[in-house]
């Protein structure tokens, strides 16, 4: 259904002397505000503050709130970003006024409870990764990467060795590299075979003395556990080397598989995509990092300790890389990852795999002979078709079909990612979407790839705004609204 609602803004909707609010009669003594206030401070004119209703208002930022699609709102198959659905539950909870009025500069005794949560939550995500200590501190999955990163250029520095290098696949997402960057490394990019695993000829040619990492997303970005893993971590190890997992596709092998124990020595998650916590449009996250022992006395400060009289921010660490986030980290974002894992326990996240994985491999069954998958074999919890064949016959491309579905109400999935798969279509359902929900995605893929090209390649049309340039909307954004030209 095409949306004519008005995108007005508030000042072009705005009428003189329509009002909004009524305000009470004075119950303190009247006070002459011009005569209180200096003539200097004054303004010489009110300020042009848009006149409304309150119909007008709550309709305004109601319409508006229904022109960007959301988990809420419409199926979201966004792979690799994906963004899992935030249960009300979490939300609720976090929302709770012993949650929600405490500061970080209160004293620690009357923060026991939510340092208690933190310090659980420092265990739980060690148990998981199966590695030693944790650093709640990073807001963001690419600041979970930095952090690590710094963490090893600061053990091999205590060490006294030179290492100068961090190898990422090709397949890696774009955080990978660019982290490896900023933390002072050179980055070095591994093929992938023709399987979509590492190339292991590429990797043994690259490792050497001069190895830091080795940064490996498993399950990777084709949605393909890297079969070689514990050979490859032996072969990083061996030179001297740390293996460093982007945990972001954790929500594939949760209560099957440790990261731990196929080798890694660091990782990060993503709550968002394994912990249902919000994130998304530059917007508050969580990155939180798990390492091996030997690199715990790297790690940010403060860190949330137990001792016998209860809790506390223990700042006692020489060799620490220091803070990377003001306070504990997002703590209302770890505190609905918490309310979300103690929901679930551990029987109920392996359940979250498992049925991410099947609702994959239904959607991938349905797909396949509309997109070819050419990286199929033992897909997890998602899957990339590539629209080349699509797009050399009808002229359609991963693009167009993206921007056609905004029309049938899904949000589009992630398309040209991984850069390994041309026209790359990814498409990750995540554990709770219905059977229902996945028939319906793709019957209107099937449609749309019989729909004349023409109508799909001037997609979509009924949303709001239609095919922005991307890079200038997202480098030369203009947010604030002004009167002049
Ligand atoms: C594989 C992978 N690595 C890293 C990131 C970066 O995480 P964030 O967006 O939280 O910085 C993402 C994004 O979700 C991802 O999918």
């Amino acid at each position: 259904m095409r949306n004519t609602q008005s995108t007005n803004l508030l000042s072009e909707l705005s009428r003189p002397g329509r009002r909004g609010a009524r305000v009470g009669a004075l119950d303190v003594p009247a006070v002459d505000v011009v005569a209180a206030i200096p003539a200097h401070a004054r303004a010489d004119a009110p300020p042009a503050l848009p006149e409304l209703s309150e119909l007008d208002i709550v309709r305004h930022y109601t319409n508006l709130s229904t022109l960007n699609m959301s988990v809420d709102s419409h199926f979201y198959p966004l792979g690799s970003c994906t963004m899992k659905y935030n249960p009300k539950r979490n939300e609720r909870l976090a929302a709770l006024p012993g949650m929600l009025d405490v500061h970080p500069y209160q004293p620690e005794s009357s923060l026991q409870g939510m340092l208690e949560m933190l310090w659980n939550l420092q265990g739980i995500f060690a148990e998981i990764a199966g590695l030693d200590a944790v650093s709640l501190q990073p807001a963001a999955g690419a600041q979970g990467e930095l952090t690590a990163l710094l963490v090893a250029a600061a053990y091999f520095r205590d060490r006294g060795e030179v290492r100068s290098n961090v190898l990422v696949p090709t397949s890696a997402h774009g955080t990978n590299p660019a982290s490896a960057v900023m933390a002072g490394f050179k980055a070095i990019g591994i093929e992938s075979d023709a399987e979509g695993m590492v190339d292991m000829v590429d990797l043994r040619s690259k490792i050497d003395a001069q190895t830091a990492v080795l940064m490996i997303t498993n399950p990777n970005t084709l949605g393909l556990f890297e079969r070689n893993i514990v050979e490859i971590a032996r072969l990083v190890h061996e030179a001297g080397g740390l293996i460093y997992l982007d945990g972001a596709n954790m929500n594939a092998i949760l209560g099957a598989a440790r990261p731990g124990d196929f080798g890694a020595d660091m990782m990060h998650y993503n709550p968002h995509k394994t912990f249902s916590g919000p994130h998304g449009g530059g917007g508050p996250g969580a990155g939180p990092i798990a390492v091996r022992a030997m690199l715990e006395p790297f790690l940010p400060t403060p860190r949330v300790v137990r001792h016998e009289g209860g809790f506390s921010l223990d700042f006692n660490h020489p060799k620490s890389i220091g803070r990377v986030r003001s306070f504990f980290g997002n703590v209302g974002v770890l505190l609905r990852a918490y309310a979300y894992i103690r929901t679930l326990g551990a029987d109920g996240l392996a359940d979250v795999s498992r049925y991410a994985v099947l609702n994959a491999n239904y959607l991938l069954a349905l797909l396949r002979d509309l997109l070819p998958v050419p990286y199929s074999k033992g897909c997890l919890h998602e899957f990339v078709g590539s629209a080349m064949e699509m797009k050399s016959r009808s002229g359609i491309s991963a693009m167009d079909l993206a921007k056609r579905l905004l029309d049938y109400g899904f949000h589009a999935p992630t398309v040209y990612f991984p850069i390994t798969v041309r026209e790359a279509v990814m498409i990750e359902p995540t554990e709770t979407e219905s059977r229902e929900t996945l028939d319906a995605f793709a019957d209107a893929i099937r449609t749309i790839i019989g729909e004349p090209t023409e109508l799909v390649q001037a997609a979509p049309h009924t949303a709001a705004v239609n095919r922005p340039d991307e890079v200038q909307a997202a480098k030369s954004q203009r947010l604030a609204w002004s009167a002049a030209p």
